[in-house]
């Protein structure tokens, strides 16, 4: 290979890699290059267009602006939502910090819709009650009309440009360099040039979001491919409980794009084809207001019984003109323009088709709560491997466990990206040179874009799109809201099958510059992986929790199952592995698992 020599390379040192520009990375940059780090953002899109812009409805913190609230009944309703797999220290630590980092994004500039008295507005969200389930709806989702997460992002854009934070953007990461001491870098790919970059730091943070174009109908952006966990799997490290993937209820049916769940806040709400409010049957307190998993079986179950909306009887309606235009258009603008764009709906005359869609990958790659990724050592599962974060929704800090609440993730990432700098800074006061590296540490990522410029004829190896779609459809119809035994074992086998064809696979294009087949390529190998891993943890676990919803096994099993799943590839196959939930929170007690009723 003609490329395969280090003056091709260029070398770049900084105290700090991270791998993503969304609300996680760009939140942990900011509290880094404020402390003067030398911090860098790798990122193969514009910042702005980072994922984060489509969070829609709000981001959770227990103001109590509108009616009474306690951090300690939002941490009640997380544990419960995540039908009791989520860690619950991280737990504990999320909920108690977010009135003070939804105070500390007012005061860097994000425009907080207002209540007439000037506070933060807020509005209902789905599985969020007051006194620990008893006391009614709680109002707990802070709210940029229905833009919350586009106006966080630039926000957060803005802040890190006045911070200094240097921005390599439409740059692909490649792979994770990695010794006997840890992770000292990462090899990238400036794709406007075709040139190789490495980047060499004393932390790396992957914050490169979720996976869900692992499925065919999403909500989630093209780029989500899943990036951050499949350069951690190829580094030998484990995912952790990929088998959760959560559907939004509310999809725009058949094309996918989101309708926020703060409609249903608003006052909106589902009806079959009989015209009939069909969650009260399903939850007959929370009602449209049940958490994700809830809502989205429900659906799921409506159209099995013949119920569905439309001339394939498969969604279900959403209405909201009752609420008048102008609570939708100054509420819910966003969602108004999508209907009319994406099913050529007036959403303030007529009601919406919804359908559950993939959405959020709750699993991702095991950290704790500072942000460090861990990894089995001996008897310890939980060991920080050395200098490698991971946060946000590529992360599984376990918040989520097998079911999130809505608004929780903008949460997430705010929480813990601020949380991951500051335990970064207590690194490189202990590292304060960079080491030298292994001398072929570059190979690899070069050795994976030549391979695919390299391969030759284009009419002879399978398609990229062609296998790409053939993969969505395997998840889609094999691993969706219910899932039994048959399904996901012929799912299984049929995914094996198409992964084995992926190493044969060609590029048309062999261009160097501004080349998006090969990174649609190498985006689908990061896909491939995580599809795999998911697959392999959905078929192993016996019993349904949260998301992970099977006919065959109808109850959730703690005896069994209150357990996490580690899916690791070596030597070409899934292996699997489990650890303990972390049920102690830090100061409180424990809430131990019971019955879930909404
Ligand atoms: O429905 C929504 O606005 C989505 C929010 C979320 O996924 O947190």
């Amino acid at each position: 290979m003609a490329y395969l020599s280090t003056d091709r390379v260029e070398h770049h040192f900084h105290d700090v890699v991270i791998i993503g520009s969304g609300g996680a990375g760009m939140r942990c940059a900011l509290q880094l290059a404020d402390a003067g780090h030398r911090v860098a953002v790798i990122t193969k899109v514009l910042p702005t267009r980072s994922h984060t812009v489509a969070a829609q409805g709000g981001i959770n913190a227990s103001l109590g602006n509108v009616v009474s609230d306690h951090w300690l009944w939002h941490m009640y309703d997380t544990v419960k939502g995540s039908d009791y797999l989520g860690d619950q220290d991280a737990i504990e630590y999320m909920c108690r910090a977010a009135p003070l980092v939804v105070k500390e994004l007012e005061h860097f500039g994000v425009p907080f819709t207002r209540q007439a008295d000037g506070r933060i507005y807020q509005r209902a969200f789905g599985g969020q009650m007051r006194e620990f389930g008893e006391g009614g709806l709680a109002k707990r989702a802070c709210a940029v009309a229905d833009r919350t997460g586009h106006a966080i992002l630039h926000t957060m854009y803005q802040q890190n440009l006045r911070a200094g934070t240097h921005f390599y953007q439409e740059f692909f990461a490649l792979d994770l360099i990695t010794d006997e001491h840890g992770c000292q870098g990462v090899m990238a790919w400036d794709i406007a040039k075709g040139e190789y970059h490495l980047f060499q730091a004393k932390a790396v943070i992957l914050a490169t979001g979720g996976a869900g174009r692992i499925f065919k109908v999403t909500t989630n952006a093209h780029i989500c491919t899943g990036d951050g966990g499949a350069l951690t799997l190829a580094a030998g490290l484990p995912m952790e409980d990929l088998e959760f993937f959560q559907f939004h209820p509310t999809g725009i049916a058949d094309v996918g794009p989101l309708i926020t769940e703060g409609v249903r806040g608003e006052g909106g709400y589902l009806l079959n084809s009989e015209g009939e409010r069909f969650m009260e049957r399903y939850a007959p307190t929370a009602r449209d207001l049940a958490s994700r998993d809830v809502v989205s079986r429900a659906i799921a179950l409506e159209v099995r019984e013949g119920r569905g909306c439309g001339p394939n009887r498969d969604y279900a309606l959403l209405k909201l003109d009752h609420l008048g235009a102008d609570l939708i258009l100054s509420k819910l603008p966003n969602i108004h323009e999508l209907a009319l764009r994406f099913a050529g709906v007036d959403c303030t005359k007529e009601p919406i088709p919804v359908q559950p869609t993939a959405h959020y990958t709750m699993g991702g790659i095991p950290s704790n709560r500072f942000g460090e990724v861990v990894c089995r050592q001996g008897d310890d599962p939980e060991a920080p491997y050395p200098g490698l974060y991971a946060i946000g929704e590529a992360a599984c800090t376990s918040v989520h466990g097998a079911n999130r609440l809505g608004c929780n993730s903008l949460l997430e990432i705010i929480v813990f990206g601020r949380a991951c700098g500051n335990q970064v800074m207590k690194r490189l006061k202990q590292h304060r040179y960079h080491p030298s590296l292994n001398r072929d540490c570059w190979r690899k990522g070069v050795e994976r874009v030549e391979s695919w410029l390299g391969r030759g004829d284009a009419s002879r190896g399978g398609n990229i799109a062609d296998i790409r779609i053939r993969m969505q459809r395997i998840m889609q119809e094999h691993f969706s809201v219910y899932r039994t035994e048959a399904v996901m074992r012929e799912g299984v086998e049929r995914l094996e099958a198409l992964a084995a064809e992926l190493p044969h696979a060609t590029i048309a294009d062999g261009n160097r510059i501004f080349n998006t087949e090969l990174i649609e390529a190498m985006e689908l190998e990061n896909l491939m992986s995580l599809a795999r891993t998911a697959a392999a943890g959905a078929l192993a676990r016996t019993e349904t929790r949260g998301a992970h919803a099977r006919d065959d096994f109808p109850e959730r099993d703690d005896k069994a199952w209150l357990k996490h799943t580690l899916a690791s590839i070596r030597d070409g196959e899934v292996r699997l592995d489990y650890k303990p939930v972390r049920m102690q929170p830090m100061t409180v007690e424990s809430f131990p698992p019971k019955k879930r009723v909404y």
